[in-house]
């Protein structure tokens, strides 16, 4: 049998290092990357360190508005898709190159695995929330990563096309995190453990406006600890378009790192400010509070069990929250044992194997 994962941004790396890996030895595995995310820090670092396979093919994409960047997506995918012939594309997440290859290969009649299927935010204004809705209806396999995302699948009708696998990025998270405890890994910028906030910023709410950015970086700037700031490509250019500096008072300003150091450093930290869904979920899994700048969270879990605290309009009681009291002990594990990938391409084989 053989496989076309499609990838093309940071987050979509990480989930496709396991399912890589789980592919080995039981579906031939091909990869197409996008381009939507195209620098070193952004791309490259995470196929090196995180044992995945160079692509197969790559688009070359690039940024570009929703529209154009998803077109040229799915005009390229199309060839690719045709030119490989798959049993089936499986997509992954929520971007606008899940979207664009779910379209792709539903217009070819090759069968569409989701991985990371049934999130939902229910805010209309994210790109992500169309991308993974548009999705899972033209999926004809949801692989769900937690029982919530199984119960929105069901609400939506597309019960019976959903298996709930767990969530492939606990695999990645606790098999980094056994080859960093006692490896001493330096964390970044001088820092030491506890004394410091992991902090990313990157969504269209959260930068777009300059009230907006503004205001959140003079919170982060006025925090009890040194913030290191790991600054996505699309936070510096708006900022500097919109002449706010980043570096002032308390925030550490730095490179996005790649996945093991962003652990290391997230795990040692005092606490996590983020808009990330991924680093959200990655700092339950450490234990480390999490601030999230968001009206709602796909992850509820991570907020229900009281690591996470959600903060987006009144953004005055971002410092009380970040140096909130570390919140009672849980040994909830509501995003699977760690072997979700396994799972996930069994459900492959089972619904697309010959
Ligand atoms: C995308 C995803 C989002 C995901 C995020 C993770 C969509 C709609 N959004 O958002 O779900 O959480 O990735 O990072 O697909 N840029 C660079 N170098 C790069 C990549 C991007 O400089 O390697 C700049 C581009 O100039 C662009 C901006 O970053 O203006 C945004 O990139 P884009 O891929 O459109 O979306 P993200 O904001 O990264």
């Amino acid at each position: 049998m053989r496989i076309l994962s499609v990838v093309g941004a940071r987050p979509q790396f990480v989930k496709l290092a396991p399912i890589a890996q789980a592919m080995e030895g039981s579906a031939e595995h091909l990869i197409a990357h996008t381009g939507q995310h195209y620098d070193e820090l952004m791309s490259d670092v995470f196929f090196r360190d995180l044992g995945i396979p160079a692509p197969d093919f790559n688009l070359g994409v690039g940024s570009g508005k929703h529209g154009a960047q998803t077109g040229a997506m799915l005009a390229g995918l199309e060839e690719i898709i045709e030119t490989s012939a798959p049993d089936c594309v499986l997509v992954y997440g929520d971007t606008n190159s899940t979207l664009a290859a779910a379209v792709a290969a539903t217009k070819l009649h090759v069968p569409v695995a989701h991985l990371e299927a049934g999130l939902r935010s229910f805010n209309r204004r994210m790109p992500e929330e169309h991308n993974r809705v548009l999705t899972d209806h033209s999926a004809d396999l949801l692989l769900a990563p937690t029982q919530v995302a199984m119960d929105h699948l069901a609400t939506e009708g597309l019960g019976k096309r959903s298996v709930l696998v767990g969530d492939v990025m606990t695999d990645v998270l606790y098999k980094v995190r056994e080859s960093l405890v006692g490896s001493g890994a330096a964390l970044p910028a001088g820092l030491s453990k506890g004394s410091y906030y992991v902090s990313t910023i990157h969504r269209p709410d959260n930068t777009d406006s300059p009230e907006r950015l503004q205001a959140i970086i003079s919170e982060l700037a006025s925090l009890d600890k040194p913030v290191l700031l790991l600054a996505h490509p699309r936070l510096r250019s708006l900022a500097e378009k919109h002449g706010i500096d980043l570096d002032q008072g308390a925030i550490v300003l730095s490179e996005p790192l790649a996945y093991p150091q962003l652990i290391n450093a997230a795990m040692y930290s005092a606490g996590v400010v983020t808009d990330s869904g991924g680093l959200q979920k990655e700092a339950f899994l450490l234990r480390v509070p999490c601030t999230t700048i968001r009206p709602e969270t796909e992850w509820v879990e991570t907020v229900d069990l009281g690591w996470n605290v959600l903060v987006s309009a009144e953004l005055s009681v971002l410092a009380a929250t970040v140096q909130r009291p570390t919140p009672a002990p849980t040994d909830a594990t509501p995003y699977g044992d760690g072997h979700a990938a396994k799972r996930a391409v069994a459900a492959l084989l089972s619904a697309f194997g010959s």
